[in-house]
């Protein structure tokens, strides 16, 4: 049983991520350890309020979930609620669930210290994970690596809401840390069909009846940004990729983040050739198997 801490920004994706380890916690795959949450899709106290309500929605009412750090280390926050709705989760109001107690650091020192196994999926801005320090077996949905932005022309949204942190989190990295990046991300995409797949797949869990209000959003988002009516499910596919549960291929190099240009801040850059000559800090997907992804997500759920 793999010991998992989340740290998420829960919006859209983040949320079919959760409903996702929902599913692996309650078949013994893993045990869900705990979540902190990240400003980044909408403010701190709300994507922790999202994130207890759609475990509590997978019947996960008591696993411990604690709000992060309320901003970025350095930049003002920005939030994006044309992407994810008012409140993070498309047309969906979450009702106010009962606040866990406890600071997001003593959950993370309390995991780590538990559990040598901890594996750490981050979904969000790394403003916690900056804060705290290296965590060895990290996974970071984030960055566009020769490959358009989707926030400025080269900058992926986490890695543009807190540059700094960003930065940071590849500079103390002790260990590898698995970059799932837009260029593998942005291919794991749901449509009308496939949410109606994964509704089907879901029966009688309560979360199943709000999907359709959640995803409608976020369908109508992507279209009206020329993508089609669908939706990228960028920190599912992280989740699976930090499990291994599906083939990926990567390269070891070392990844660095403009932080202080206006211009190019968040941009993220990995050195492919060595031209730095520094030691290595990611483990960078290049490819992961998407067909086997949609497998996966509705052989986990039926499940
Ligand atoms: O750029 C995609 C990432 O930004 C995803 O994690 C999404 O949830 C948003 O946080
Ligand atoms: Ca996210």
């Amino acid at each position: 049983m793999i010991p998992v801490l989340l740290d998420c920004d829960t919006g859209i994706d983040d949320a079919l991520a959760l409903v996702y380890l929902a599913a692996l916690h309650k078949q013994g795959v893993i045990k869900l350890v705990g979540v902190s949450t990240t400003a980044g899709n909408v403010d701190v106290q709300q994507t922790a309020i999202n994130t207890r309500w759609v475990l509590a929605q997978c019947g996960l009412q008591d696993i411990t979930v604690v709000a992060g750090q309320e901003a970025p280390l350095e930049v003002p926050l920005v939030t994006t609620p044309e992407t994810h709705g008012p409140h993070g989760l498309g047309y969906i109001t979450p009702e106010l669930p009962a606040q866990s107690q406890g600071s997001w650091q003593e959950l993370w020192s309390e995991a780590i210290k538990t559990y040598p196994e901890l594996r750490l999926i981050v979904t969000g801005p790394a403003t916690n994970l900056a804060s705290f320090g290296p965590v060895p077996r990290t996974t970071l949905m984030g960055g566009a690596y020769l490959y358009r932005g989707n926030t400025t022309p080269t900058a992926e949204w986490n890695s543009w809401v807190d540059p700094h942190a960003a930065k940071q989190a590849f500079a103390q990295a002790q260990n590898l840390i698995t970059v799932c990046s837009l260029e593998v991300t942005e291919q794991f995409t749901l449509n009308q069909e496939s949410l109606d797949e994964v509704i089907a797949a879901l029966g009688e869990t309560p979360i199943a009846q709000y999907l359709p209000e959640i995803l409608r959003f976020y369908f109508e988002f992507h279209e009206a940004q020329g993508e089609g009516y669908l939706a990228q499910i960028h920190d599912l596919l992280t989740c699976m990729i930090a499990l291994d549960r599906i083939p990926f291929k990567g390269l070891e190099l070392t990844v660095d983040v403009e932080a202080e240009s206006p211009l190019l801040r968040g941009t993220t850059i990995a050195d492919f050739r060595g031209h730095w000559g520094r030691p290595a800090n990611a483990y960078l997907v290049q490819s992961a198997d998407i067909e086997a992804a949609h497998a996966e997500f509705l052989r986990t759920l039926r499940s």
